[in-house]
C-alpha cells in the first residue's frame, strides 16, 4: 500500500472537513521494533515505537501536519511556535510544504545541531532568545493573541489530535494496547495525546488500555516535584522544560490509567541512549531515551512486572543530536599511518579478539 499520510488514513478519527487540505509528507506509519536483547535481559516483552522514522525525524510531524492543515483551512498565512528543536523543525517543514511562513522561537545555544540545521534548511524565520523554552512559549502564546499568526505548540488542540494517531498504530501493530506505554515527558502534550488515542481506539475497537508511564529528566522534573522549575537543566535538551503546558492532562492520563510519572537522571538517559544503539541497532536522540531509561528503572524496582508487554516511545532520531553522541559517549578513535600492512595487522587483531 502506498501510505497516504495521517490526514487521509485516519480521517474518520480526526477533525477533518472537506475543506481541510490533504497536506502530507507521508508522516506516520512508523515501525514498532521488537527489542529482543533488552526483552531477554529484562524479562519483559519490549517494543520501541520508532518515531524518528517520521519525515523530519520526530513524532512532531503527526501533530504538525494537522495543525498546519487546519491553519491553512482557516486562512492563516503564518504559524509560530516556541521549541526545544523538534517542533520547530516540523513546523518549518510543513509550513514549507503548505507554502506559508513559519516563525520559530528557540533558546539560544540549547537546540541540538541537527534540529537547527533543519529549521535553517526549511527556511523558517528563526528567533533565538537568551532564555529557556518556557519563556519562549509564554512569549509566543502572548504574540499569537494579537498578531495574525497561528500558534502551533501543543496547546493548539489539533496538535494533540494528530499525535494521538501513534496510539492507534501501536494497537494495530500489536493487535491490542500494551500493558505499559513508556514515554518521555517534556511539555506533556504527547503523553496526553497518546492517552486520548488509546481511549478513543478502545471505545471504537475494544483494544484495551495501557498504564501510562511518563518520564521527565531529573533536572526538569516539574510534575514529579509538584512545582515548576525556573531553570531546568538536562543533557536531553528536547525535554529541558520546567513548566509543562499540558501538566493537568498528563497527570489525568497518569491517574486514569493507574500509571506513573517519574524522573530519570542524565546518567540513566545516557546509559539508555548507548544501550539501545549498541544492543538493538536503534539510534534515538537522548530525550527519547528517557522512555527506555524509565523502563529499566521501573523493571528494576518491580513496578513493571516480569512478562509485561511494554512499548517505549522513541520520540526522535539519534541523528538530530550528533554532538551529544560524540561528546558524552566514550570514543577512542584509532589513528594509523596510511600503510596497508599496519592497517591489516590492526584489523586482524580486532577480528581475532
Ligand atoms: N521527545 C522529544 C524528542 C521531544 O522533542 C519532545 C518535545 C519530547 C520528547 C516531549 O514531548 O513536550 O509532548 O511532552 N519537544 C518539544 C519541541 C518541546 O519543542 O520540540 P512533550
Amino acid at each position: 500500500m502506498n501510505w497516504p499520510g495521517l490526514i487521509s488514513h485516519y480521517q474518520p478519527y480526526l477533525p477533518v472537513t472537506e475543506k481541510t487540505p490533504r497536506l502530507t509528507l507521508q508522516e506516520g506509519n512508523t515501525p514498532l521494533v521488537h527489542l529482543a536483547h533488552l526483552s531477554k535481559d529484562l524479562g519483559i516483552e519490549l517494543y520501541a515505537k520508532v518515531e524518528g522514522a517520521n519525515p523530519t525525524g520526530s513524532f512532531k510531524d503527526r501533530g504538525m501536519v494537522m495543525a498546519v492543515a487546519k491553519a491553512v483551512e482557516d486562512g492563516s498565512k503564518s504559524i509560530i511556535c516556541a521549541s526545544t528543536g523538534n517542533t520547530s523543525a516540523a513546523a518549518a517543514a510543513y509550513a514549507a510544504k503548505a507554502g506559508i511562513r513559519a516563525i520559530i522561537v528557540i533558546p539560544n545555544g540549547k537546540v541540538a545541531l541537527g534540529k537547527l540545521a533543519q529549521a535553517i534548511m526549511y527556511g523558517a524565520e528563526i528567533v533565538e532568545i537568551e532564555g529557556n523554552f518556557d519563556e519562549a512559549l509564554a512569549m509566543v502564546r502572548k504574540i499569537s493573541e494579537t498578531a495574525p499568526v497561528t500558534l502551533v505548540n501543543s496547546v493548539n488542540p489539533y496538535r494533540i489530535e494528530g499525535q494521538k494517531t501513534a496510539a492507534f498504530e501501536i494497537c494495530d501493530q500489536l493487535g491490542a494496547a500494551p500493558d505499559v506505554l513508556a514515554i518521555p515527558v517534556g511539555n506533556a502534550g504527547n503523553i496526553s495525546a497518546y492517552w486520548k488515542g488509546f481511549k478513543e481506539y478502545n471505545e471504537e475497537k475494544q483494544t484495551g488500555l495501557p498504564k501510562m508511564y511518563g518520564f521527565e529528566a531529573e533536572g526538569a522534573a516539574a510534575i514529579v516535584k509538584g512545582e515548576p522549575i525556573a531553570n531546568p537543566e538536562t543533557v536531553a535538551t528536547a525535554i529541558r522544560i520546567g513548566n509543562p503546558a499540558s501538566w493537568n492532562l498528563a497527570t489525568a492520563a497518569r491517574d486514569e490509567s493507574e500509571g506513573k510519572i517519574e524522573s530519570v537522571t542524565d546518567a540513566e538517559i545516557l546509559e539508555a541512549f548507548q544501550l539501545i544503539a549498541r544492543k538493538e541497532g536503534v539510534f534515538a536522540e537522548p530525550g527519547s531515551c528517557a522512555s527506555i531509561a524509565g523502563v529499566l528503572q521501573q523493571v528494576k524496582n518491580g513496578s513493571i512486572k516480569k512478562g509485561s508487554k511494554v512499548v517505549a516511545v522513541l520520540t526522535g532520531n539519534g541523528l538530530k543530536d550528533p554532538q551529544t553522541a560524540i561528546s558524552q559517549i566514550e570514543y577512542n578513535p584509532v589513528v594509523l599511518p596510511n600503510d596497508e600492512n599496519v592497517i591489516i595487522d590492526y584489523i586482524k587483531g580486532v577480528v581475532n579478539e
